[in-house]
């Protein structure tokens, strides 16, 4: 059986985590490969729904998707996970019991989601109208070790879903595809400096 994996995105809200992960699931789709999404604004509609933003909520929230998600990795699937998962220990404990863990920080300076806000929330909150949004009046832990850093502020979402998928061949977790990409030597070491920094490589 292949063995499975769980790649997990953390951001702030409006990062890119959504449309990264249904990008990155496209192209995993393609390859044959088993893929399920835990997406955080739909898990709040079901498996979470009730759930506020308190940080005991938000724990909660993120080890139930840890706790899928580990159920499809072991089973050989891809989970991918796209919520904002704002405190590192509970990523960490998630990242320790799943093991073959692989995160994905979407990274982006405040301003930029301010200005870009396509659901009109930290409008809300800068207006005080959502109290405790993570980036205005709540936290965001970055993390520190995260095998992937994709700055979508600067990077066009096709680099970053590139990054994303050439991480994963480096790192063993899916087979080197044939297919031809807009991939420069730059950026190509970069992810190998990244992953050696970290003991993967
Ligand atoms: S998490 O903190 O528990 O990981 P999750 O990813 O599930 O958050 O949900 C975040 C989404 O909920 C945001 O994209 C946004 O649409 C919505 N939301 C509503 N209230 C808040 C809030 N106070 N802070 C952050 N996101 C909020």
């Amino acid at each position: 059986m292949k063995k499975g994996f769980t790649l997990w995105f953390t951001g702030m809200s409006g990062s890119g985590k959504s449309t990264l992960a249904e990008l990155v699931e496209k192209e995993l789709l393609e390859r044959g490969l088993n893929v399920e999404i835990l997406d955080g604004d739909v898990i709040r509609t079901n498996l979470s729904k009730g759930l506020g933003f308190s940080q005991e909520d938000r724990d909660i929230n993120i080890r139930r998707v840890g706790f899928v998600c580990n159920l499809l990795t072991r089973n050989g699937a891809i989970a991918i996970a796209a919520c904002i998962s704002p405190y590192k220990a509970i990523r960490d404990e998630n990242r320790a019991m799943i093991g073959r863990f692989v995160e994905v920080y979407c990274q982006a300076p405040i301003e930029k989601l301010i200005e870009r806000d396509p659901k009109g929330l930290y409008k809300k909150a800068l207006a005080g109208e959502i109290k405790g949004f993570t980036g205005i009046d709540d936290p965001y832990e970055e993390p520190e070790k995260a095998e992937i850093v994709v700055n979508t502020a600067e990077e066009t979402i096709e680099e970053s879903v590139q990054k994303i998928l050439r991480t994963l061949e480096l790192m063993g977790h899916i087979d080197a595809s044939d297919a031809q990409t807009e991939y420069s030597e730059e950026e190509e070491e970069e992810i190998k400096k990244r992953l050696a920094d970290l003991g993967y490589i």
